[in-house]
């Protein structure tokens, strides 16, 4: 479906029965919702599955201007888009994930629960900020495959099927420039999320690709002993897009969190 916030035209898919337990799930960079599909497919018998496309990403619009804190009242401009009043489990991989953290800051009263997935509290360096402002000039001046090539070799675990690995870097290269500028910027300029570990309150699951290379499992290892309500699930088989490497055992987490949450 689409839904205007600002004058923006974005985009999100709703999966799965209207009463079931409403799971947000929001994508990585430079990705959409699509990423997502793999599990959502495997959830949406029993949960609802609300899946945005971020300003810049699929079929969403795309905007020069992009912060956590957009991300964030853009996915509860869905919310309210489809009438989800209730707290949903705000799931984030990677860049989501960093969006998760302002969604905890932001809308606690809308979240039930948290997932973090392949995903890190930190901020970035002076260094990796020059980096992103760096790469967010050349993206906007060669294209999105800049990115899409420099990453690829660091999301996926050593036995990864190379055809999966080449269709999400043909996915990635395909992304919009100024939604990947943007965001590289809105990284960039995010905050330090670690303060605020220690004052998540609400149930969190950490899932972690066991060769994640991008947000490594002792990222994980540290947020898990941070935050007091969590459990840590390591994904076998799974590099930092566990979601797409290994889609049953993350919907299986996924369920055995919501079910005792
Ligand atoms: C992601 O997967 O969303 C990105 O790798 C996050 C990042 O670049 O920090």
């Amino acid at each position: 479906m689409h839904f205007t916030i600002n004058q923006l035209n974005l985009h999100g898919e709703v999966l799965g029965p209207e009463r079931g337990a409403p799971i947000l799930c929001i994508h990585g960079f430079p990705l959409s919702g699509a990423l997502w599909r793999p599990v959502a497919d495997l959830l949406d018998d029993q949960y609802r599955l609300i899946i945005p496309d971020l300003r810049g990403f699929g079929a969403s619009a795309a905007s020069d201007e992009a912060s956590m804190r957009l991300y964030v009242e853009d996915c509860v401009a869905l919310l309210n888009a489809i009438g989800e009043s209730r707290p949903v489990t705000v799931a984030g991989m990677s860049m989501g994930g960093y969006i998760a953290f302002e969604f905890f800051r932001r809308a606690r009263d809308r979240m039930a629960s948290l997932v973090l997935i392949d995903t890190r509290p930190g901020a970035d360096s002076e260094e990796a900020r020059k980096g992103r402002l760096a790469t967010a000039e050349k993206v906007l001046a060669q294209g999105s495959a800049v990115v899409a090539d420099a990453m690829i070799d660091k999301l996926f675990a050593p036995n990864a099927p190379p055809d999966l690995k080449r269709r999400w870097r043909n996915t990635m290269a395909g992304a919009n420039p100024r939604g990947v500028a943007a965001a590289l910027k809105a990284m960039a300029a995010r905050p330090d999320s670690t303060p605020d570990l220690a004052r998540i309150d609400a149930p969190t699951l950490i899932i972690v690709g066991e060769h994640d290379l991008i947000t490594p499992p002792a990222e994980s290892k540290a947020m898990h002993a941070a935050i007091a309500r969590s459990v840590l699930e390591t994904i076998p088989e799974a590099g930092h897009m566990a979601v797409v490497e290994q889609p049953r055992l993350v919907a299986d987490a996924l369920r055995r969190f919501i079910a005792v949450g």
